[in-house]
């Protein structure tokens, strides 16, 4: 169905309009008139009581019915480690950051963090700590200063304790779980996914680098990280350049993709 086919009570789903703004009332299509967020009280602690919440969606089911552009997005996704010197409107990139609004988290923790880095002496400073002069005398682009932007996906593990320490998540005695995997780590490479496919939603290319221990320090310094936010991983922006030298050697430009029933198993896992 075409968006101007819809019938009016029908509201499209955020996610196919813009990725950044406020989501108004979601209607199920049946034709109820109740606003599906004012009758929804379920996590009455984490919302302001009996305000009603016009930034989120409610679980609209039929939403997921509709085609989307998602599979598209899915397929161009893709590491670009060049890019073009052009700049990136500053409200591009406000939009692709605003996503981590969007990622889910353990207990609402929201504990991702970006850093978003645009000026040219700053992402010279991070490409210099982190080693891009090695990689440009061997030939490859000025993948971390060439960049429109840097964005630094970061978690505050405090966020995951502070809310776990909240009545509704402790045991009978009080106390905090015992955290089976890092969510924090976890949940920051949620938030980092929805840039990149934000990212091709605007047109632009992405890259992601990690940051090697002994080059942790100088990064957190130029970017004055308080102690509490760890950095994750690093997503450079920018509109694709000819990139064939890190598609040619880069790990998946040498190895297959791994075939889908290694990855997925049904059921039981033998
Ligand atoms: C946490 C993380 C760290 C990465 N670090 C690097 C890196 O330091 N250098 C690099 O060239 N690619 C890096 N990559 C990109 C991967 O090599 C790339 O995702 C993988 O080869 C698959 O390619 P594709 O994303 O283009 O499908 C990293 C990716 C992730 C998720």
């Amino acid at each position: 169905m075409r968006e101007g086919d819809q019938p009016r009570n029908r509201v499209r789903f955020a996610f196919e309009d813009r990725l950044d703004c406020p989501v108004g009332t979601v209607r199920h299509p049946a034709g109820d008139s109740v606003p599906e967020r004012e009758s929804t009280r379920r996590v009455p602690e984490e919302n302001a009581l009996d305000v009603p919440v016009h930034d989120d969606a409610a679980a609209d089911h039929w939403a997921y019915c509709r085609r989307v552009e998602f599979r598209e997005i899915l397929r161009r996704r893709r590491m670009v480690r060049a890019y073009r010197p052009d700049e990136v409107p500053r409200d591009v990139l406000e939009k692709i950051v605003a996503t981590i609004r969007r990622a889910p988290s353990a207990g609402f923790s929201q504990g991702q963090r970006f850093v978003v880095v645009t000026e040219a002496d700053l992402k010279r400073e991070v490409a210099r700590v982190v080693g891009e002069d090695f990689y440009v005398g061997e030939g490859f682009a000025p993948w971390i200063s060439g960049a429109a932007a840097l964005v630094v996906v970061c978690a505050r593990e405090a966020d995951y304790h502070e809310r776990y320490q909240q009545p509704d998540k402790t045991d009978a005695a009080g106390t905090e779980i015992e955290w089976p995997v890092p969510y924090w780590h976890v949940d920051a490479g949620k938030a980092a996914m929805l840039v990149l496919l934000a990212a091709v939603d605007a047109g632009l290319a992405a890259g992601v680098f990690g940051m090697p221990v002994e080059r942790m320090a100088g990064v957190r310094d130029l970017l004055e990280l308080p102690d509490d936010v760890a950095i994750v991983e690093v997503i450079t922006l920018g509109y694709a350049a000819e990139d064939t030298a890190s598609d040619r050697l880069s790990s998946r430009g040498t190895r297959p993709r791994k075939p889908l029933d290694e990855l997925v198993r049904w059921e039981r896992w033998s």
